[in-house]
């Protein structure tokens, strides 16, 4: 399939890779796209405001106090105009303005004000691309969502050979061709997700509980995730100080008999992803009147299991969802434990992360995973933020119920 009808915005920044954008213009032209083009004042020194309007048949954009086209189309208007905002070259210094925010010409104040996808194609020399700065940049933008393409390794401009080249025009036209297909999809099978988040509390009397330390994030970030890829989403949260997006529909619960209960209220769903870190066991009984301290003392509870969600949807025949992801947080053996846990539980996919460290996991903006899959694949993500391992896990998804739709490809 050739992507056809978009409507693309392409900024243009100043990297000598910038004249290879005339050629994804025209490619995307000839494929009966619409293109609209910011030029960076960098980026008007290696391509002309002329090629591109020839090419677009459309004004080129480049200053934001432009008054001419301030009345007819502003940074807002233009970002709302697009179906998606291409940056290429995406250069060091560009990708340095966007990971502080900034909003100080067209290109960055569009870029900033954006409701849209936007994807980044790096290009500059090799130096340049591994140095420690641009790494963290690259890291801080993929935090907040921004898709990339390249840098692949070659011979540079400036001779030198390394990983800086930018993606030919070709490979981003594919990449496009697959993002919207991707999104079609979506937007056709109408996909809904289910997330499960945080610990579960256990009552032992009205104000004393048996818990643990899961903080939410993951499930919280692996929510926002699927619901910035056009998944209908709903969060089922244990007690968090987390806000979710409002796309998001979220549900509170406090035990895991309601997290269970709210679960099969939102079946059928196509993807399940229990992130939650379910109490294992519950008091058999719950004293009405809060215990007094000799009675404490005194006196034992007796634990009884919880319900295994993640098992109860793996293997519920009447409303199995297409992907059931659970959970598995250890301390030693991490994949063989997990990969146990998968075949017993019958799930699709088992995350595994690692809570024995301190800097990780339980409580923290970081993890570090094996995502492990039923044919016994393992990629294994190095300590992150969870908001991109989030986006690893929902790209994961998302390619695993595409391949197994046969009927859409
Ligand atoms: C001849 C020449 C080629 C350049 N090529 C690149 C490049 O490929 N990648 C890059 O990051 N910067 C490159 N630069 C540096 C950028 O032009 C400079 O950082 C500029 O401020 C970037 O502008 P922008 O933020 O509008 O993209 C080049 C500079 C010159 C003079």
């Amino acid at each position: 399939m050739k992507i056809k009808n978009k409507k693309i915005l392409i900024i243009i920044g100043g990297g000598i890779s910038a004249y290879k954008s005339l050629d994804l213009i025209r490619l995307l032209k000839k494929n009966k796209n619409e293109v609209k083009v910011i030029l960076t004042k960098s980026g008007k020194e290696f391509v002309t405001p002329l090629s591109i309007t020839t090419l677009t048949n459309s004004k080129t954009f480049e200053d934001v106090f432009d008054k001419n086209s301030e009345a007819e189309i502003d940074h807002i208007s233009l970002s709302r105009w697009a179906d998606l905002i291409v940056v290429l070259p995406a250069t060091a210094n560009f990708m340095t303005k966007l990971s502080l925010g900034k909003a100080e010409d067209l290109a960055t104040t569009v870029i900033l004000a954006s409701n849209k996808d936007i994807l980044l194609v790096p290009a500059m020399n090799v130096r340049m691309w591994i140095h420690k700065a641009t790494q963290r940049n690259v890291k801080t933008l993929k935090d907040y969502g921004y898709l990339f393409i390249g840098p692949e390794k070659g011979e540079m401009a400036c001779g030198e050979y390394g990983e800086g080249k930018m993606s030919s025009p070709r490979q981003i036209f594919s990449f496009l061709d697959n993002y919207f297909n991707k999104k079609n999809i979506i937007k056709k099978r109408k996909l809904r997700a289910l997330v499960t988040a945080g610990p579960t509390r256990e009552y032992i009397d009205p104000v004393r509980y048996i818990s643990n330390e899961s903080s939410g994030k993951q499930g919280y970030e692996i929510a926002e995730a699927l619901s910035r890829l056009g998944i209908e989403t709903t969060l089922i949260t244990g007690p968090t100080n987390l806000v979710s997006n409002k796309d998001i529909k979220t549900k509170k619960i406090i035990t895991a008999s309601e997290m269970f209960e709210t679960v099969k209220k939102n079946l059928p769903v196509d993807i399940a992803v229990c992130a939650a870190a379910v109490t294992d066991f519950k008091p058999i009984y719950k004293s009405k009147s809060k215990l007094k301290k000799d009675n404490l003392r005194l006196k034992s509870f007796e634990l009884q299991k919880n319900i295994d969600i993640v098992e109860f949807l793996s293997k519920n025949n009447k409303h199995r969802p297409k992907i059931v992801i659970g959970f598995a947080a250890e301390t030693e053996n991490l994949d063989k434990n997990a990969l146990s846990k998968l075949k017993q539980k019958n799930c699709d996919i088992i995350i595994a992360n690692d809570v024995s460290k301190k800097d990780s996991g339980f409580n923290s903006d970081y993890n570090r995973v094996s995502i492990i899959d039923n044919s016994g694949k393992i990629k294994v993500v190095k300590k992150n933020k969870k908001s991109f391992i989030a986006n690893i896990i929902a790209d994961i998804i998302l390619d695993k119920i595409l391949i197994n739709d046969r009927s859409f490809n």
